[in-house]
C-alpha cells in the first residue's frame, strides 16, 4: 500500500473546469448564504434562526451534538425541507427556497448521504458513466459510444478519486472506502459547485480516512465542500473552518483549535 493520499491529484484544478456551470454568481465571495432559517416540526425548532455563510472554494466542517440540526440544514439547502422562514441563497442571485430538489441539483449542488449507493453489479467506469448528465438526457444505454471529452472526464475523475487502476472492477467488490470515493466520483460527474457530505469517513479504515482527507483537500478550491463529521482527527487533518451547531443555531465558528477550547462547545458537545 502506498502512503496516504499520494496518488490523489493535488492542486487547485480537477480538470473539470471546462464543464463548470455558468449561472452561480460568486463574484462577492460567498457561494452559500443561509439567513435566519427556522424549521419547526410540530412546534419544535430543529433550526432556530440559523445564519451561516460559506465562501466559494471553502472546505467547511459542521459538527454538533445529535439533534443539533445538521442534517436538517442539509435538507433545507437541497430543497428536501422548506424553511418556515428565512432565506437561502446559492451565490448572489439563486434563491434556493424557490427551486425544487431536481432544480437545486441541476443548479450545481450535490449531496452524498452516509451509506454508499453505487451500482454494485456495474464496473467502476460504468458507474461514472451512468452518473454523467448527458447519460440521463440522450444516452439510452451503456453501449452508446462515449465522446472523447466524456472519456477524458471519466479518466480525470478516476484519477482524482484514487481508483485509476480499478476502472474495470465490479463496484460490488470494492472496499467500503473505495465505494465512498466512487460515489463522490459519481457526484463529480454531475459537475457540482457545492458538495454536501454527511459523515463521509464513517466506517472507513484509518488509511481510507486519511486518503479521504487528501481527496477533500484536492477538491476544495474548484469545489466548495460542506462536511458533517464527528471524527476530530479527520477534521484536524483537513484543517477546515469548523461550525458548531447546537439547538438549531451556530454556537461557535472558527479554526478547530479555537472551537475545541470554547467553554460552551466543551459543555454541550465535547464533554469534559
Ligand atoms: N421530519 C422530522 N419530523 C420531526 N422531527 C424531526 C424531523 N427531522 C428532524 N427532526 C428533529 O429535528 C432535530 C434535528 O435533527 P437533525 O437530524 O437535523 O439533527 P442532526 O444534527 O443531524 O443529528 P445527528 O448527529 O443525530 O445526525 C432532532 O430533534 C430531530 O428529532
Ligand atoms: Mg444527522
Amino acid at each position: 500500500m502506498s502512503p496516504a493520499g499520494d496518488d490523489f491529484k493535488g492542486g487547485a484544478t480537477t480538470g473539470l473546469s471546462h464543464v463548470a456551470r455558468p449561472g452561480v454568481d460568486t463574484s462577492h465571495g460567498p457561494i452559500l448564504y443561509l439567513e435566519d432559517i427556522t424549521v419547526s416540526f410540530d412546534g419544535f425548532r430543529a433550526l432556530n434562526a440559523l445564519t451561516l455563510t460559506v465562501q466559494t472554494g471553502e472546505l467547511r466542517c459542521i459538527i454538533g451534538p445529535n439533534g443539533a440540526g445538521k442534517t436538517t440544514m442539509m435538507d433545507v439547502i437541497t430543497g428536501k425541507t422548506r424553511p418556515d422562514s428565512g432565506t437561502v441563497f446559492f451565490g448572489q442571485t439563486i434563491d434556493l427556497t424557490r427551486l425544487t430538489e431536481p432544480q437545486i441539483a441541476h443548479a450545481g449542488i450535490g449531496r452524498k448521504f452516509q451509506k454508499p449507493t453505487v451500482f454494485e453489479n456495474h464496473t467502476v467506469v460504468e458507474n461514472l458513466e451512468l452518473a454523467m448528465k448527458a447519460d440521463k438526457r440522450v444516452r439510452a444505454s451503456l453501449r452508446a459510444r462515449l465522446s472523447p471529452a466524456e472519456l477524458t472526464c471519466i479518466g480525470e475523475v478516476l484519477d482524482l478519486i484514487g481508483l485509476g487502476a480499478e476502472g474495470g472492477r465490479v463496484a460490488g467488490t470494492l472496499s467500503h472506502g473505495q465505494k465512498q470515493w466512487l460515489e463522490i466520483g459519481m457526484l463529480l460527474m454531475q459537475e457540482p459547485r457545492l458538495l454536501l457530505l454527511d459523515e463521509p469517513a464513517a466506517g472507513m479504515t484509518d488509511h481510507e480516512t486519511a486518503r479521504t482527507a487528501e481527496l477533500f483537500k484536492a477538491l476544495a478550491g474548484e469545489h466548495t465542500l460542506i462536511v458533517v463529521e464527528h471524527d476530530m482527527d479527520f477534521i484536524a487533518s483537513i484543517a477546515a473552518t469548523v461550525t458548531v451547531l447546537h439547538e438549531g443555531a451556530v454556537l461557535a465558528e472558527g479554526p478547530l483549535d479555537a472551537v475545541k477550547a470554547n467553554e460552551r462547545v466543551i459543555e454541550v458537545y465535547l464533554g469534559r
